[in-house]
């Protein structure tokens, strides 16, 4: 089983990007943590960050494939159609990750154009949150496996 993670713009700068706020881990020290428990469970992994909306909606369409997509759309979370058009377009089940709880931050940020076209959001547990969303990817993809087919007649 193949999932696909996106991580939006100024993910890169994780590590210096306000700490207090994102952490001290860098993406690189994120993505070991994401391809070490991929491993554990199981699953392929295939990891992109991208600075630009539109790499991210190409992304998507690319994404056949893929069982699951792992995002965290950043600051497009809160303005992005494209991303969002997208991953209602392409139909694979999509977790939208947040490392910073968007709730309890600046009204901007506490609205999500994103979350309405995926199977739920995780937000607020730093690193973790990442973590927690491939476990939901595994649990996910095991519930449409294990599901009995209608009958036809
Ligand atoms: C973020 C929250 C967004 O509001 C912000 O623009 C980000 C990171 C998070 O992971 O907490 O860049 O998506």
């Amino acid at each position: 089983m193949k999932i696909l993670v996106i991580h939006g713009p100024n993910l890169n700068l994780l590590g210096t990007r306000e700490p207090k706020i994102y952490g001290i881990q860098t993406l690189d020290d994120i993505n070991k943590s994401i391809k070490a428990l991929a491993k554990k469970l199981s699953l392929e992994i295939t990891i992109y960050q991208s600075n630009h909306e539109g790499k991210i909606v190409d992304l998507i369409q690319n994404s056949k494939g893929y069982s699951a997509i792992i995002i965290n759309p950043a600051a497009y979370t809160h303005t992005s159609i494209a991303i969002r058009d997208v991953i209602a377009a392409v139909k694979i089940p999509t977790i939208e990750v947040h490392l910073s709880n968007i709730y309890s931050r600046e009204d901007f940020r506490q609205k999500s154009i994103i979350s309405p076209v995926t199977v739920g959001q995780i937000s607020g547990f730093g690193a973790e949150s990442y973590l927690l969303a491939l476990r939901a990817a595994a649990y996910i993809i095991n519930a449409t496996r294990r599901r009995p087919k209608k009958k036809t007649s």
